[in-house]
């Protein structure tokens, strides 16, 4: 039987990930473990699991290094790399939102040109131009965005709210709201077409448990 690879988002969506696979049929123990290690192999049923940071695995399954992947929908819409998206796997869910102080709604109402702190430049920039058509400048960050109007960096962030709690011991709100998000499973385009049988089982197989 031919190896299938998929590769999965380290950190949060990884623990439920392989919880979901499990009960489909595609056990691996080890992952998730308090090792080092980040790739794990289950030789009986010819699956191999690596863990990756989020924006890397749709870059892994475009190139087909991993058959399939499971990421969050920001990170696919972020990206836009060459991949399928098959299967709407319904946790992780959160909203991607346009945050910051309570003085900012003003500015966002009359389409100033204000400055967006966001790890999502192109979300960002494909709401506020495209969607909103509001030229704004817009600051990449790699983590800790809400940071951004606080130190008066930005006026807002383009940012994932899932609980809250961030924005709240912070004292921002959610000022408009971009779109929902969760966890997808991502194809290679070959694979699907060299792997047909074997990328259709676990599709079918993951759906039937969701
Ligand atoms: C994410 C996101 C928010 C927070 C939202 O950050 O960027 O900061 O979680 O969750 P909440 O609404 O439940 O508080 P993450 O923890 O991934 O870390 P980062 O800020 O370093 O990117």
């Amino acid at each position: 039987m031919e190896t299938l690879t998929i590769a999965l988002t380290k950190g949060r969506l990884a623990g439920q990930t392989m919880e979901l696979f499990g009960r489909a049929g595609y056990p691996c123990e080890e992952v998730g473990g308090s090792s080092r290690k980040l790739i794990f192999e289950n030789r009986d049923l010819a699956l191999r699991f690596f863990l990756a940071k989020g924006p890397d695995v749709p870059t892994y399954v475009e190139y087909g290094a991993a058959d399939a992947g499971v990421v969050g929908s920001d990170i696919i819409m972020e990206e836009g790399r060459r991949v399928h998206e098959v299967l709407d796997l319904g946790f992780g869910r959160c909203r991607m939102c346009v945050c910051g102080p309570k003085e900012a709604e003003e500015l966002l109402r009359h389409h100033e040109m204000i400055r967006v702190a966001t790890k999502y430049p192109n979300i960002a920039r494909e709401y506020f131009y495209n969607r909103k058509h509001q030229t704004v400048d817009i600051i990449k960050l790699n983590g800790s965005v809400e940071l951004g109007p606080i130190v008066k960096l930005s006026d807002v962030i383009v940012d994932i709210v899932e609980t809250g709690g961030t924005l709240r011991e912070n004292g921002l709100n959610v000022l408009e709201e971009i779109c929902g998000l969760s966890a997808r499973m991502i194809v290679n385009p070959v694979s699907m077409q060299m792997k047909t049988e074997r990328i259709r089982e676990l599709i079918m197989r993951v759906r039937e448990q969701l």
